[in-house]
């Protein structure tokens, strides 16, 4: 029985075009180290990058784009480097929010809330009530978010429900854990890119990226454009997705 032979999975003729793409954004401070700039200059950079990606996935017909901007470990950085971060983001908000709902863009926001200052969750905030009801693409912005602390976050959020007498233990399954994951409204990425050269998670996804495909590039993120996405999706288009059967499945089937 060959992989070829077997009929295509519904929606297997855009195989090749993920429905949702998951990047960790790295390198910004090693780019600005090697043309002799602040690492400030790095982050700021970084963010035109992340506009014309943005951009290029409502081209690429991508449905969800994921960002990892800032990690739950990043809080180790010098202040003034994450004062630099949390600027950017705050910008980010005020400058292109209206062109991001102009575009049917919807934002949605995973990570930790509790703990950042107050105008930042407000931001936060808006951005997602203003573009809830948005449908070209969704952006996914990782913010203050880490793995383990999101499925911890689950995890004691179902240890409540037992105590409090509302659920049998036995009834926790990978799909009710899922369910409890600032992603439940979110399906699991199918490519996950990393930029700069660095094969590692982060901390990113872990419990999501059980079965998507990893692509790392060389590049650091100030560089990365539509071309090098293109790229990263042409390198997941020749993999073979199997789910732990034999037979090869491109569309991703976990998720909602
Ligand atoms: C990615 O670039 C941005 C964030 C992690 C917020 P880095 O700041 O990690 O850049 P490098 O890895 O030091 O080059
Ligand atoms: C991951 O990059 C976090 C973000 C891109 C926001 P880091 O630069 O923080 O990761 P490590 O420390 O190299 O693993
Ligand atoms: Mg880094």
């Amino acid at each position: 029985m060959s992989n070829g032979a077997m009929p295509k999975p519904e929606g297997s003729d855009r195989a090749d075009a993920p429905r949702h793409v998951a990047i960790i954004m790295d390198g910004n401070g090693r780019w600005a180290a090697a043309r002799g700039l602040p690492r400030a200059e790095g982050h700021r950079r970084g963010v035109e990058a992340l506009r014309k990606v943005v951009r290029a996935s409502h081209e690429l017909g991508i449905s969800y784009l994921t960002i990892f901007s800032f990690s739950s470990e990043n809080w180790s950085r010098p202040a003034s480097e994450i004062g630099d971060l949390f600027g950017l983001l705050r910008r980010f908000i005020r400058n292109d929010l209206a062109t991001l709902h102009a575009d049917g863009v919807r934002v949605r926001v995973i990570g930790e809330r509790e703990g950042l200052e107050s105008d930042i969750c407000a931001l936060l905030t808006e951005a997602e009530d203003l573009t809830r009801n948005n449908t070209r693409l969704t952006l996914v912005v990782a913010f203050n978010y880490g793995s383990r602390q999101e499925i911890a976050n689950a995890a004691q959020r179902l240890a409540r429900e037992v105590a409090d007498g509302k659920r049998d233990p036995a009834t926790i399954t990978p799909d009710v854990l899922g369910a409890h994951l600032d992603t439940s409204d979110i399906p699991d990425p199918d490519l996950i890119i990393r930029t700069s050269g660095e094969q590692r998670l982060s901390n990113f996804l872990m419990w999501q990226a059980a079965y998507s495909e990893l692509v790392f590039v060389p590049i650091h993120w100030p560089d990365f454009d539509k071309a090098a996405l293109e790229g990263a999706i042409a390198e997941y288009a020749t993999r073979e997705r199997r789910f732990g059967g034999l037979v090869a499945k491109n569309v991703a089937k976990t998720g909602s």
